[in-house]
């Protein structure tokens, strides 16, 4: 091989390059799927790749990034990464045992659906597949006020109503409106989601969206910073609301106090943090956390999620159980952290990353269904 210096010229070089093994290798990793189909893949980060094939540009964007510089959504992978396990040996390990048990249910394992916005983008059948592979798994959903289908249809398709994510309306009339509606579903827990309530800078998925050359607005509109603005259609939990405007900036702790009053449903707040907030759940009467930073799509704060656990754990108290499993006073953080791991491996990206294929969705594909689902 001559060195690249005493390469003639510019055309000799490329073609040299083109007949490089190494060229071919970095070709064909960057330009064909590892996998062809959503069966094949060894684990779910693997949709990841098919999605970002398969999905236009805007939805990916919607789906795939965070806020900001995607900083805190890199840090929550990162953080993960830290977290070290040691593991006994010569345990019986022949039938393992990963029920876990949140209020009362019991759930095939710590493995949950959480809320995810519109999963039409994704998938023509949206939320009755995921709905479908839930039932199929024994596992939790958490149903998106955001939802592109109904929470009485999903219930339906879930076999039970699903827990409900609250993203709270702006007007008070209209939560209660809503939070009655998803009560009078069966919804037994409603999540409130408090970590958008200063607003957020989807910068990266405004990107995207601007290679988008499809026509959107036979779906939604397009507000002049790029974000989508659901059509009622598409956004049918705000049916008979007189806005979908959510996120009270004025929203405070007495707000939590009111919605304590309103719903007999348990009260959960989704996007705790810190110690000190956790000790506010417990004072306010809230009855679980969900410790998150939203994915990196609420505030730009650098902190992953996991490494928010211990300290949130040590705030709440005796009032909450960490990790819900064989949870006990003196719990080890470090533990509580490995076993929050395995709950917030909680199907949100790697899903809906799956859900959008052809067919039967792989989040079926995955979950071997044992009910009839929609194809
Ligand atoms: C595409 C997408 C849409 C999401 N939509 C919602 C939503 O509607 N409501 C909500 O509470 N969280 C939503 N989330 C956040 C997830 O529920 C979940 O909190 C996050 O992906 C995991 O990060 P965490 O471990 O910090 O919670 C969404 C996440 C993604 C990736």
């Amino acid at each position: 091989m001559r060195p690249a210096s005493v390469v003639p010229n510019r055309r000799h070089f490329l073609r040299f390059l083109a007949g490089s093994p190494l060229f071919a290798q970095a070709f064909a990793q960057t330009s064909a799927p590892r996998i062809a189909s959503a069966k094949d893949a060894l684990n779910v980060m693997e949709f990841e790749e098919l999605a970002h094939l398969k999905l236009p540009p805007a939805h990916w964007g919607y789906m795939s990034s965070g806020v900001d510089d995607d900083a805190t959504l890199k840090a929550n992978m990162a953080g993960f990464k830290r977290i070290q396990l040691r593991p006994r040996r010569l345990i019986d390990v022949s039938k393992v045992d990963m029920r876990t048990e949140l209020f009362g249910t019991v759930w095939e394992s710590p493995i949950f659906v959480c809320p995810v916005g519109g999963h039409k983008m994704f998938h023509p059948e949206g939320e009755l597949a995921t709905a479908c592979a839930a039932r199929a798994k024994n596992a939790l959903q958490i149903l998106s006020t955001q939802t592109s289908t109904a929470v009485e249809d999903v219930a339906q398709a879930l076999g039970h109503p699903p827990w409900y994510q609250l993203y709270m309306p702006q007007r008070w009339e209209d939560a209660e409106k809503l939070v009655r509606r998803v009560e009078a579903a069966g919804c037994p827990v409603l999540a409130w989601t408090i970590d958008g309530l200063a607003g957020r800078n989807l910068e990266n998925a405004a990107k995207l969206a601007r290679n988008d050359t499809r026509n959107c607005s036979t779906c939604h509109a397009i507000s002049p910073e790029g974000a989508a603005l659901r059509s009622p259609a598409s956004a049918p939990m705000f049916k008979g609301l007189s806005s979908n405007a959510i996120n009270p900036p004025v929203a405070t702790w007495e707000l939590v106090d009111r919605l304590k009053k309103l719903t007999t449903m348990k009260l959960v707040l989704k996007g705790i943090e810190t110690r000190e907030d956790a000790r506010m759940c417990r004072e306010h009467g809230v009855d679980g956390i969900l410790v998150s930073n939203h994915g990196g799509r609420a505030t730009e704060d650098l902190r992953p999620t996991i490494e928010s656990l211990p300290e949130v754990i040590e705030g709440a108290g005796n009032r909450f159980r960490p990790g819900r499993r064989r949870a006990r006073p003196g719990y080890p953080a470090r533990r509580a952290a490995a076993h929050h791991a395995a709950m917030r491996y909680a199907v949100d990206r790697p899903d809906h990353a799956g859900i959008h294929q052809p067919g039967r969705p792989a989040v079926l594909e995955r979950c071997e269904p044992a009910v009839s689902c929609p194809e």
